[in-house]
């Protein structure tokens, strides 16, 4: 942890001497991109916020305010991240993310892609797994509540589906059910495939 921390005060000093985004000054966007990335492309644990859904993002705030998202790393930095947002700033931060430009993290393992879209695309009959793009979209682009899965870092998605089936975020509409009936090996396949969807535009 505290090499974490040092490295995130370094990103800290990097992102203030490449000046602020192109934000309204008012916006608090600095106090999020000191983790997730100056680009908000997702930095270490902190995930990728550049085009993810605007309606997804402002739940995921309100979910962390309320203490409802609970995995642990939601516990230890967006609690406190997400504790004094107004609604207003809710809504423009979400807004304001959900335009950016996406670049796909690229990092998942190249020889599971295929296996992993094939679940993505077709689901696994056997195990009453649904198709994921029924909901999250043929590129993996998301809608409204729905987020954008596409390009997110293998590490982030893959401990998503992990911690839905170890029972945090429980409240969470059909995810937990969904990642819990997953076995290891089709998590990996799906978090590596997920990783390589390069949704450069952003609608
Ligand atoms: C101290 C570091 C830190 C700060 C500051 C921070 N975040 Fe986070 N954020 C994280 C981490 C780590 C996660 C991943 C939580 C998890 O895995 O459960 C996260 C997750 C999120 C998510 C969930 C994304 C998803 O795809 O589900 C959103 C939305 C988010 N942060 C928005 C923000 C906003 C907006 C701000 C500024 C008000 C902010 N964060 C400030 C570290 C931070
Ligand atoms: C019935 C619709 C539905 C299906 C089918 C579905 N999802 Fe989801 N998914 C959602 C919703 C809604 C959310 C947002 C949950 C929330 O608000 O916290 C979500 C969230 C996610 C997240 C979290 C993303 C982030 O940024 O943290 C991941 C990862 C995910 N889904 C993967 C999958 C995979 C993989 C499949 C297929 C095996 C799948 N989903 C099938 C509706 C669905």
């Amino acid at each position: 942890m505290k090499l974490i921390r040092s490295k995130l005060a370094i990103l800290a000093i990097i992102s203030v001497a490449a000046g602020p985004l192109s934000a309204d000054e008012s916006l608090p966007v600095r106090n999020c991109t000191w983790c997730h990335g100056s680009s908000a492309q997702g930095f270490m644990m902190a995930p990728r916020l550049a085009g993810q859904r605007d309606q997804y993002i402002g739940n995921q705030l309100l979910s962390f305010r309320d203490h409802i998202r609970d995995n642990p790393l939601s516990r230890q930095y967006m609690w406190g991240a997400a504790a004094n947002l107004s609604a207003q700033t809710v809504h423009d931060l979400s807004a304001y993310f959900s335009t950016l430009p996406t670049l796909p993290a690229d990092d998942g393992d190249r020889q599971l892609a295929a296996a992993g879209r094939t679940i993505y695309e077709q689901g696994i009959a056997e195990s009453n797994i649904v198709s994921c793009l029924v909901c999250h979209g043929p590129n993996a682009e998301g809608v409204r509540e729905i987020p954008r899965l596409g390009g997110l870092s293998y590490s982030y998605l893959k401990r998503r589906l992990e911690q839905w089936g170890e029972g945090f975020h429980a409240a969470a509409g059909p995810m937990p059910h969904i990642a819990s009936t997953l076995s290891p090996n089709e998590i990996d396949a799906l978090a590596s495939y997920l990783s390589f969807v390069g949704s450069a535009s952003v609608e």
